[in-house]
């Protein structure tokens, strides 16, 4: 079966989907983009990840290309053609197509939409888990607004190239003051030697992650100690357990951070019991497809 992608208005095999070279998403990087879960053929958390999209649109100020009614379809429509039952959407929008200048286009330009699904084998999320991830730690050298879901990822990728080749999974960013702010595609969280729930407040330094808040609900429903504030990577290396949270990872136990064992070195009690709990929840409030 080929797959499809949505693009500006078609849905067209992935092997001809095109956009124009003009695009800025290509030349500037000007734009924003969203990951979606899909699991057990429900869409997990739309709401919040469309509500964060128009956040970020505004903050950049771009327009919707077409209205939320029509986008949910084309969400939809686009996980349908490529029978995702578990797996993700990826949803980017551009500022347009237009001749290379910095500024931003002229008005009535409109932006660029793209929505294409994939599926993923939830099995290997699960063995990950069950082992437990590697993070690498290095400077936070990213521009001030990481809260802003933007296109713009080179820190992020380079960071993320870094962890493969250092053997981990994940590279956390440490601000110069020596907190940690979050992963390169991922949020940071530790457990205290005293039990605390610690995850970085939710400030410009930090991307709002959907899953971090869903995290935070559940997380309060358990009974759970929770802190929104800052943690240094020292105290990190102290802690009782670590983890990260994203719409693919949802919450994935961290076992070593750079070389060092983080507790016993295997999986926690409170990252698995959040991660249990996290599908009891959304399979009650996610919209199925
Ligand atoms: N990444 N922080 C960063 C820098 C991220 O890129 C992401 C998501 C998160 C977690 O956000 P959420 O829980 O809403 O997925 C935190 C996605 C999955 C990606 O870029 O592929």
């Amino acid at each position: 079966m080929s797959r499809i992608a949505y693009v500006n208005g078609r849905y067209v095999p992935l092997a001809e989907a095109a956009v124009s070279i003009d695009d800025r998403a290509f030349t500037f990087g000007d734009g924003v983009y969203e990951v979606c879960e899909v699991s057990g053929g429900m869409l997990i958390e739309e709401g919040r990840h469309l509500a964060r999209l128009g956040r970020s649109l505004a903050a950049l100020s771009i327009g919707w290309p077409i209205g939320e009614r029509a986008l949910k379809f084309v969400m939809r429509e686009v996980v349908r053609l490529n029978r995702v039952r578990d797996g993700l959407i990826y949803l980017q929008i551009s500022r347009g197509a237009a001749k290379r200048d910095h500024g931003f286009p002229p008005v009535g330009t409109r932006p660029g939409l793209i929505v294409v699904a994939r599926a993923i084998d939830p099995a290997v999320s699960a063995a990950r888990a069950a082992a437990g991830v590697a993070v690498i730690t290095m400077p936070d050298n990213r521009w001030g607004r990481p809260d802003i879901k933007s296109l713009q990822l080179l820190p992020n990728v380079l960071a993320k190239q870094s962890a493969r080749e250092a053997g981990a999974f994940e590279a956390w960013f440490v601000d110069c003051a020596g907190f940690v702010t979050e992963g390169a595609s991922t949020n940071a969280w530790i457990v205290t030697s005293d039990g605390a729930l610690v995850t970085r407040q939710a400030d410009q330094a930090i991307l709002h992650g959907v899953t971090r808040a869903v995290l935070i609900d559940v997380a309060l429903r358990l009974g759970l100690r929770l802190e929104e504030r800052p943690f240094t990577a020292d105290e990190a290396r102290r802690a009782r357990e670590a983890f990260v949270s994203s719409a693919t990872t949802i919450a994935m136990p961290v076992v070593s951070i750079d070389g060092k064992a983080i507790g016993e070195g295997r999986p926690g009690k409170v990252a698995p019991e959040l991660r249990r709990a996290f599908r009891r929840y959304s399979a009650k409030s996610t919209e199925l497809l």
